[in-house]
């Protein structure tokens, strides 16, 4: 098969060399895989088509897949999130930027949409073998299930024999993806059937694709067996909490360098990654107010001493805004054009779609400055229903787009060390035992789960606290674990 790839500029591959080699000293997990499997080569064979966010940690993952016996091409599930660096040393590999010998990468910072939708489709095509046959990827690592989705809508558009007209109701974005199913299938009218029938499984890497998961297994509609890497412990309570509460200040900082401390800032949404926001903005001084719409999460927020309010009590007088809900819809153009004067807004939650960006560019006389690449000035025209002064303006992070991996380089190694080290054991589950998993969607086994945070503890300098035998009778557990029921809550 021929080595394509798709990167901004291979030159850039030695600076990329460098971070992975500083990320590999805060990855224990993932280097710790790498030993335990390194004779065993667990996922030779497999052939995983990688979506997920081209970092600098990704790129540890990456090269903990292939040293584990995988061949692997990889995308950015974000149109900005690569690092361009990253994605051109994994290319490069131990080549050189003349001769790269690395990974397939289909991904640079500033993507279009349909760039980015035929990145996609890329990775799950892997060109002809020897023999001339098509092949295509058997594994997907996914995170917000796009790869997941191309293959499903495309294999239930290919049997409906044709992909439904796009209307004014689609999103720009969807529009664009129906346009490549269409090209994909006018190319091969049975792609779909054929890469699906490939597909061993998918791990999942955060809470909406997980939550698209679980939907098709509840409709019937899951084409093949799927782990929730989300839900482990280890990665839900640590990545969407901790890293955020690293990577939401950073790219706060980098985009606006505002001072935050004595700023109102207001935080929608206050599940894990909401949890990790607030705490950051805290900690830079500024006065947190969560909106929530689950009775048990704004009492945690109140218990957190948080003011919980409704957007609209607060959209007049709060400086920052940050999305971190999943949902849509959640800032309204209603809401933005009753902010003040250079408030901020941004999303953390993984789509777009939590700020209306479509009704923004519609409000008459608007005008988009860009101030930098991935920060915009949106100037108002006309006077707000309250009297807001014409020619104020709002700062709008990453178009809407989660402005952590947009405007910073998402969260620190040490924490994405868990996540992945989680993804690397779900893809050697769902690879090396076929048997045992249905077409449903799974978490890892806590004992995992206990795995991974235990690959941590050394580089903190944790001294864990064994049990003895009859304290481990008395608790009704194992000496070596797992400690917790499944439904203990952390
Ligand atoms: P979660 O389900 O724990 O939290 C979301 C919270 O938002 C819930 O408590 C929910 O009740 C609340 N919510 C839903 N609709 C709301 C609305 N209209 N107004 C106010 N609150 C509302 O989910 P989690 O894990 O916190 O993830 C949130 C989003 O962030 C997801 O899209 C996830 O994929 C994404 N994510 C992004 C990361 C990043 O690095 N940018 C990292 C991890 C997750």
């Amino acid at each position: 098969m021929t080595f394509d790839h798709q990167v901004r500029d291979l030159s850039l591959a030695e600076a990329g060399r460098h971070q992975i080699r500083l990320a590999e000293h805060e990855m224990p997990g993932l280097m710790s895989l790498r030993e335990e499997y390194a004779e065993a080569q667990p996922l030779a064979g497999a052939r995983i088509a990688g979506s997920l966010h081209m970092t600098v940690q990704t790129a540890v993952l990456i090269e903990t897949l292939t040293a584990l016996g995988a061949e692997v091409r990889w995308a950015s599930c974000n149109i900005y999130s690569t690092q361009d660096e990253a994605a051109a040393a994994i290319v490069v590999g131990q080549g050189t930027p003349e001769d790269p010998q690395g990974v397939p990468v289909f991904a640079w910072k500033g993507e279009t949409l349909e760039e980015y939708w035929d990145c996609t489709n890329q990775i799950l095509t892997w060109g002809q073998d020897a023999s001339g046959e098509q092949v295509y990827a058997n594994m997907i690592l996914d995170d917000g299930g796009d790869a997941t989705m191309l293959v499903h809508k495309g294999k239930e558009w290919e049997a409906a024999g044709q992909v439904p007209p796009t209307t004014e109701e689609d999103s720009e974005e969807f529009g664009v993806f129906k346009a490549l199913v269409r090209r994909t299938l006018a190319e091969d009218p049975q792609k779909w059937t054929r890469v699906a029938a490939e597909i061993k499984g998918v791990t999942e890497e955060t809470t909406t694709g997980v939550h698209r998961l679980y939907e098709l297994a509840r409709d019937g509609e899951l084409l093949f067996p799927a782990i929730n890497v989300n839900d482990s412990v280890t990665k839900s309570k640590f990545d969407n909490k901790y890293g955020c509460r690293h990577s939401l200040i950073d790219g706060l900082n980098r985009a606006t360098d505002t001072l935050i401390g004595g700023k109102v800032a207001v935080v929608c949404g206050f599940g894990d990654v909401g949890k990790g926001c607030a705490d950051s903005l805290r900690g830079q001084g500024a006065r947190v107010i969560v909106t929530e719409i689950d009775p048990i999460c704004a009492l945690q927020a109140a218990m957190e001493g948080y003011q919980v309010a409704t957007l609209e009590d607060v959209v007049e007088s709060a400086d920052i805004f940050i999305t971190t809900t999943g949902c849509y819809d959640v800032i309204r153009t209603e809401h933005m054009v009753a902010m003040k004067d250079k408030a901020i807004v941004g999303n953390i939650g993984h789509f777009d779609n939590e700020i209306d960006m479509a009704g923004l560019a519609k409000v008459p006389g608007i005008i988009k400055t860009e101030i930098k690449p991935q920060v915009h000035e949106w100037t108002f025209a006309e006077t707000g229903e309250n009297g807001q002064p014409a020619g104020r303006s709002i700062i709008v992070l990453s178009e809407g787009r989660l402005l952590n991996l947009g405007n910073a380089t998402g969260h620190p190694s040490f924490v994405m060390s868990n996540s992945f080290a989680n993804q690397t054991i779900a893809q050697i589950e769902l690879f090396t035992k076929p048997g045992e998993y249905s077409t449903d969607v799974y978490v890892l086994p806590k004992h995992l789960d206990e795995k991974v945070a235990r690959l941590h503890l050394d580089a903190l300098g944790v001294r864990l606290t064994e049990l003895t035998k009859p304290q481990a009778q008395y608790l009704g557990v194992d000496v070596a674990g797992p400690y917790k029921p499944e439904h203990y809550r952390y």
